[in-house]
């Protein structure tokens, strides 16, 4: 039973010290993105450790050209919507652009208010730079759990030239170990490495001792991280060299609606076992 609600135990829910568990015990995490509640039910029964409801729901799912354009509010409806879902991973909250930059204090009002709103258990945060290293410091005190993010940032990618490779020089290299290293000390339980080469992230997770995920960093991260419909197949336009496809999920509906169109213009569909007498 559950000491404080009385109702029966469910499924034990991930908690962010349990991510610093699993790398002690060199148990990789697993994580993807969701953003609705099919989504994160998939996910979570798949048994992902980490749900991120991304900020690349901009473009992944509103189709927009950048994740600059996504709202406080878009981020908190779906996220509600995952967490409808996800009964035992982890639920991180994207913390949109200019939510959490400006000031600690915003950042605090505006992490705190997305949890409650929500349901997610955390918020990640882009950047290491010093106000961001403030505002997931100010966050952290207040007992907010935050999740950092380094390397290639989408929401600066006009600032760092667009989505490239990050750290293959070296003064690039050390910054990154430098910023990761001062998320790790502001007390974020986590850092997403994202396109840095393995051997940048190899050195980024030996000089911090929070879980370090990768996307597009090689496999000496902790753990990885993918946006869901890239691995299924379903953003069939998108192929970077770090992705590998589980699925053709794209293809598939395509070829289901159009059989379904052809049932329907050859008055296949509905039929007498899908009509009601
Ligand atoms: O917005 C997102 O989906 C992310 C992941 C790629 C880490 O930040």
């Amino acid at each position: 039973m559950s000491a404080h609600t009385g109702s029966p135990d469910r499924v034990k829910p991930v908690l962010p010290r349990d991510l610093a568990a699993m790398r002690a015990a060199a148990t990789p995490i697993v994580c993807t993105t969701a953003y609705d509640v099919l989504q994160g039910r998939l996910v979570d029964a798949a048994g992902v450790d980490v749900v991120l409801v991304g900020d690349s729901l901009g473009q992944v799912v509103a189709g927009l050209p950048s994740t600059r354009e996504v709202t406080l509010d878009a981020m908190i409806w779906h996220t509600a919507a995952v967490r409808r879902g996800v009964s035992r991973a982890l639920l991180v909250l994207d913390m949109p652009w200019l939510t959490y930059q400006v000031s600690a204090d915003e950042a605090v009002r505006n992490a705190g208010r997305a949890l409650a709103a929500s349901g997610a258990a955390a918020v990640k945060m882009e950047g290491g730079t010093p106000p961001i290293i403030e505002a997931v410091r100010r966050c952290v005190e207040v007992g907010i759990p935050v999740m950092g993010h380094v390397g290639y940032t989408p929401q600066t990618d006009v600032a760092l030239g667009g989505a490239r490779v990050q750290g293959r020089d070296g003064d690039r290299a050390e910054a990154l170990v430098a910023e990761a290293q001062a998320l790790a000390a502001a007390g974020a339980f986590a850092v997403v490495l994202e396109l840095v080469p393995a051997a940048v992230a190899q050195r980024i997770a030996e000089a911090v001792a929070i879980p370090t995920i990768g996307i597009g960093a090689g496999p000496h991260c902790d753990g990885q991280i993918l946006v869901l419909p890239d691995l299924l197949g379903l953003n069939e336009g998108f192929r970077p060299k770090f992705l590998r496809r589980y699925a053709e999920l794209g293809a598939a509906a395509r070829e289901a609606v159009g059989r379904y169109a052809a049932d329907v213009r050859a008055r296949r569909y509905p039929d007498d076992e899908t009509s009601f007498a």
